[in-house]
């Protein structure tokens, strides 16, 4: 059967994958109502379409601080993606750079970051960052993401606790044994509590400032105020997103959130946007709201599910 649109990709994997991959890539946060109201925010969103404009050559080429991607989605961090296959993490490196553009790649990958890199060499690539308690696991991770070429360092700030996925809960989820976070082997014998540190606050960004020289990029901002802390800490970007409505269910469709956002900043930093995008039209009200860019999570490990 032809595959026309991101949901087939996604009634594709919902088929093939095995029953706790499916649920730990759908899952929402308890009731997953900001999960779902990130798709249904788009549907309220109108056009007021313009006609007779000479539309006969169109160029969706957009820059990312600088470096130009061929249109303007990029590929969200998400963990476990040898959980959709085999390859995992390589996989996905491949396809972004065959389709120039950019890919973050999670903290939580299944492929160290070597292993990414020398997959797709000269792709463009940012490196997603959870700090943990042991700050020197963290800054391994960020200079060894930087030595590598990663161009874009990716704070996510919207995860200090794990939020509370039911189906995970219920399946008893964690990764199958022959499957690693391979890029923290070795820090779990050096951090034995639970890893995440969840003190971090705006100063820390101050500390990671002091350990590269690559751009921060802040995700998972959804206020005015928050984005105003943010362009004052000296990021370079920033990401609205509630992760997928993974974390805090009861806050804003992203889609929602973006106007304060892009009104707070006034062009200081880029600002870009994740969460339920399925659609080029969906892109594209993103970006008439003011995002730069757009990124995708679950539909590439439907497309990994996919082959
Ligand atoms: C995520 N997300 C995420 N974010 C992050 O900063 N680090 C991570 O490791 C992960 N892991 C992760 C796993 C899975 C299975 C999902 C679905 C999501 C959040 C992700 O970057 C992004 O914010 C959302 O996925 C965007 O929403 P959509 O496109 O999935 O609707």
């Amino acid at each position: 059967m032809a595959m026309v649109c991101l949901s087939d990709f996604e009634a594709h994997a919902k088929k093939y994958l095995p029953k706790i991959a499916w649920d730990f890539f759908a899952a929402g946060a308890d009731d997953c109502s900001t999960r779902d109201e990130n798709i249904l925010a788009y549907k309220r969103i109108h056009f007021r379409p313009r006609m007779l404009r000479d539309v006969s050559r169109m160029d969706i080429r957009t820059k990312l601080l600088g470096t130009e991607i061929s249109f303007p989605v990029g590929i969200a961090p998400t963990g476990f993606h040898q959980l959709a296959w085999p390859d995992g993490e390589k996989s996905t490196a491949r396809a972004a750079k065959v389709m120039n553009t950019c890919y973050i790649a999670s903290t939580y990958s299944t492929c160290t970051l070597e292993e990414i890199s020398a997959a797709a060499p000269g792709g463009l690539r940012w490196f997603q960052l959870y700090i943990h308690r042991n700050r020197v696991v963290s800054q391994q991770l960020v200079q060894r993401a930087e030595a590598l070429g990663f161009q874009g360092l990716v704070l996510t700030a919207d995860l200090p606790y794990t939020g509370k996925r039911h189906d995970d809960i219920r399946n008893g989820f964690c990764l199958p044994p022959h499957m690693k976070l391979k890029n923290l082997e070795g820090a779990f014998e050096v951090c034995k509590m639970s890893l995440l540190d969840p003190s971090v606050t705006w100063n820390d960004i101050y500390w990671l400032r002091s350990l590269t020289h690559l751009p921060i990029i802040i995700k998972g901002i959804l206020t005015k105020e928050d984005a105003e802390l943010a362009v004052r800490h000296g990021v370079q970007g920033i990401i609205v997103s509630n992760h997928g409505g993974r974390q805090l269910d009861g806050g804003p469709a992203t889609i929602d959130a973006l106007v304060e956002v892009v009104e707070a900043v006034q062009g200081r930093v880029e600002v870009y946007l994740d969460g339920g995008i399925r659609k080029g039209s969906d892109v594209l009200k993103a970006l008439a709201l003011g995002a730069k860019c757009v990124f995708i999570g679950r539909p590439a490990l439907w497309g990994l599910a996919y082959k």
